[in-house]
């Protein structure tokens, strides 16, 4: 369990990136969602003990974030994949993993021979381990990643927009390889996409300006904007009023808009079925 109480962090020059946060984690995926800037590195970074708050306190299965001690304890448990990762481009996947498994202590060189197989097997990147890693593709170089941040078995395994860039497929690939590591550890998931969300965590927090504005499961995200979707058709014109338009489809009658809100009658909306984006948008467009 991970316990974040009141954190707050303000960057020199004033900028308050977390303006405090309150969350108990315990789910199996837990999933953080907010747009650019809006303090998911930063918290993350706290959690993973690389980054000192201003104030309030973080445990991470009862170790406390604050003492030497506490973090010493908890970073034995924890893998990080940072949003900014960086390889040794000309070393191969298992040279580079070696060199992370020494730096976290794995000392012992037959253990670390079996751990490095065994990640390597679990992001299926064994077949290509020896080939250098400049000849990766984007995905295989984000599951390097992960496999360096499951040395040494993580129990809360912490990942900062892995899915950035990567295909549909490799996205797909790497949200179900995380749900897989979900069964045997904890897992922090940041994302702006909300898609990565829906499929993979049971429960999720929307931080805006270092705020957390939402906390649930997705469904209860979902069910926020019921009753506020609608399909509006014009000849092209935009639909005015209180709405905000999610989408635009070209159709044989005209326009097809997307709205939330409520549009004016004489659009004759239909009501639709809110998705998790109609929902997270509808969040974002209430005011703070
Ligand atoms: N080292 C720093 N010094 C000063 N300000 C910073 C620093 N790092 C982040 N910030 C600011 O703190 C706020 C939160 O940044 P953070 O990187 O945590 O957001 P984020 O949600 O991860 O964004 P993104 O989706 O772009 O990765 C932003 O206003 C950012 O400009
Ligand atoms: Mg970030």
């Amino acid at each position: 369990m991970i316990e974040i109480q009141n954190l707050t962090k303000t960057y020199k020059g004033n900028i308050q990136a977390l303006k405090g946060i309150d969350l108990t984690i315990e789910n199996k995926m837990f999933g953080l969602l907010g747009a650019n800037g809006a303090g998911k590195t930063t918290l993350m970074r706290i959690v993973a003990g690389l980054l000192k708050p201003t104030d309030g306190r973080v445990t991470v299965f009862g170790h406390d974030m604050a003492t030497l001690k506490g973090k010493q304890a908890a970073k034995g448990l924890l893998g990080y994949l940072p949003q900014e990762f960086g390889l040794y481009q000309t070393l191969t996947a298992r040279e580079f993993l070696d060199y992370v498994a020494i730096l976290k202590g794995i000392t012992d060189s037959q253990r670390r021979q079996r751990e490095i197989d065994e990640v390597l097997e679990k992001v299926r990147l064994s077949d290509v381990a020896n080939r250098r890693l400049k000849s990766y593709s984007g995905g295989m170089k984000r599951r390097v990643g992960i496999a360096q941040a499951l040395l040494g078995n993580p129990k809360l395994l912490i990942v900062d927009e892995p899915t950035v860039g990567l295909d549909p497929e490799e996205r797909v690939r790497l949200r179900n390889l995380l749900s897989d590591m979900a069964a045997t550890c904890t897992i922090i998931l940041s994302t702006h996409i909300v898609e990565d969300i829906n499929q993979s965590c049971n429960d999720l927090a929307v931080i805006r300006d270092g705020a957390v504005v939402f906390r649930g499961a997705p469904r209860d995200l979902i069910q926020n904007a019921k009753g506020k979707v609608w399909h509006v058709t014009t000849d092209g014109e935009r639909p005015n009023g209180g709405v905000a338009i999610v989408s635009t489809r070209q159709v044989q009658e005209g326009v097809q808009y997307r709205v939330l809100g409520q549009p004016d009658s004489l659009y004759q909306p239909t009501a639709i079925e809110p998705s998790l984006e109609d929902g997270y948008i509808w969040l974002m467009n209430q005011q703070p």
